[in-house]
């Protein structure tokens, strides 16, 4: 994964830095749509939804204003179903390098052209949902063509030499058995890697959880096997410690200590704050304080380990140190 050039390192660190401080969200993910093109397994989310109280693109300036988040997440539901996506993307970035923005998507309704436009509106890094490395995606995700649609457009566009495309894999019971050939995939693609983990949380279905020991037996080995594949390109996204929070997720069935809603929080796809996307409660955007009072304080919810925990349930000193080591890793132009 390309790295951040030195100076927006140390401008994304400094905000980050006075935003731990200040008590205000390091990462924010802006859920831009209910509605999706797909009908996953392990997701509540799926076809279309009503759309007429979105926030239009200028309403995210408001937002950015009052948040300054130094990562955004673009998330949904399928963003990618705004036809406004680009100018929802320029209105969040407001013209400046911060905040390192992540368009996170099952990619079915990308084209080389919108990847283009929204690198240019200032995504720096595409996370592509990927569940298998094979059609069993398209059965998983309930959309026919989508693995031959990713399969001739990702290496198409990972060619032109970005560097910022990673596969997003969330583990369930289903495809722990397939988290090498995940990575295989990425290989070939010429892409980067990203584990995440199933959590019940969503549709209350337990099934997809790792529930036996020859499930936890496959993940560890998996795990070890990808551990052996880094090397200093830094296409394995996450960090040996995030890797080993993950096993850990799955051993103990949950991961105490969450911090949503201070940390990160959620933006729906009306404007409202809620401290995460499986946490319903809803706080205008002027009462932030008291999501972090009446939530956060009191939250004993263990039952996600998803990538914006990942990166946040860490103390402060070894989130710097992880992202000067790795995700922003300091490198001259
Ligand atoms: C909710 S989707 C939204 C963006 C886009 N539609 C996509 O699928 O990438 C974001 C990520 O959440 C993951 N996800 C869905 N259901 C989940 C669950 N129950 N537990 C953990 N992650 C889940 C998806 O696999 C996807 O990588
Ligand atoms: S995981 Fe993403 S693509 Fe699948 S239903 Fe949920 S929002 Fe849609
Ligand atoms: S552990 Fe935290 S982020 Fe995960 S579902 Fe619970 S409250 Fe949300």
């Amino acid at each position: 994964m390309r790295k951040v050039p030195l100076l927006e390192s140390l401008r994304i660190i400094g905000r980050g830095s006075a935003n731990w401080l200040a008590q205000r969200p390091i990462v924010v993910s802006f859920e831009v749509t209910d509605a999706c093109t797909c009908y996953c397994k392990h997701c509540d989310h799926g076809g279309p939804k009503d759309e007429s109280r979105n926030l239009k693109p200028a309403d995210y300036r408001r937002y950015m204003e009052a948040l300054r988040p130094c990562v955004v997440q673009v998330s949904g539901g399928e963003p990618l179903m705004r036809d406004d996506i680009v100018e929802i993307v320029r209105n969040i970035k407001g013209g400046s390098k911060i905040p390192y923005t992540i368009l996170v998507s099952n990619w079915s309704l990308m084209t080389e052209e919108k990847y283009l436009a929204l690198r240019e509106a200032g995504v720096y890094q595409f996370s592509v949902s990927l569940d298998f490395a094979d059609r069993r995606h398209d059965d998983f995700r309930r959309h026919p063509g989508l693995y031959d649609h990713l399969s001739r457009l990702i290496p198409r566009l990972a060619a032109l030499g970005h560097d910022d495309i990673v596969l997003n894999s969330c583990i369930t019971s289903e495809n722990v058995g397939e988290i090498g050939a995940i990575a295989d995939k990425a290989r070939e693609w010429g892409v980067n890697l990203c584990y995440s983990a199933y959590s019940i949380r969503r549709t209350g279905c337990r099934d997809y959880f790792l529930n036996t020991p020859d499930q936890l037996a496959t993940l560890n080995r998996a795990l070890d096997a990808v551990e052996a594949r880094r090397d200093k390109t830094n296409w394995i996204v996450n960090s040996t410690s995030t890797l080993d929070a993950t096993r850990r997720y799955f051993q103990d069935r949950g991961t105490p200590g969450c911090k949503a809603g201070l940390r990160f929080l959620v933006v729906t796809a009306d404007g409202a704050l809620q401290p995460c996307s499986m946490q319903f409660k809803r706080f205008p955007l002027n009462e932030r304080a008291r999501m972090v009072n009446e939530f956060t304080k009191t939250n004993a919810c263990d039952e996600c380990y998803v990538s914006i925990r990942s990166y946040l349930d860490k103390n402060f000193p070894q989130l710097l140190w992880e992202n000067v080591s790795g995700f922003f890793s300091f490198r001259s132009e």
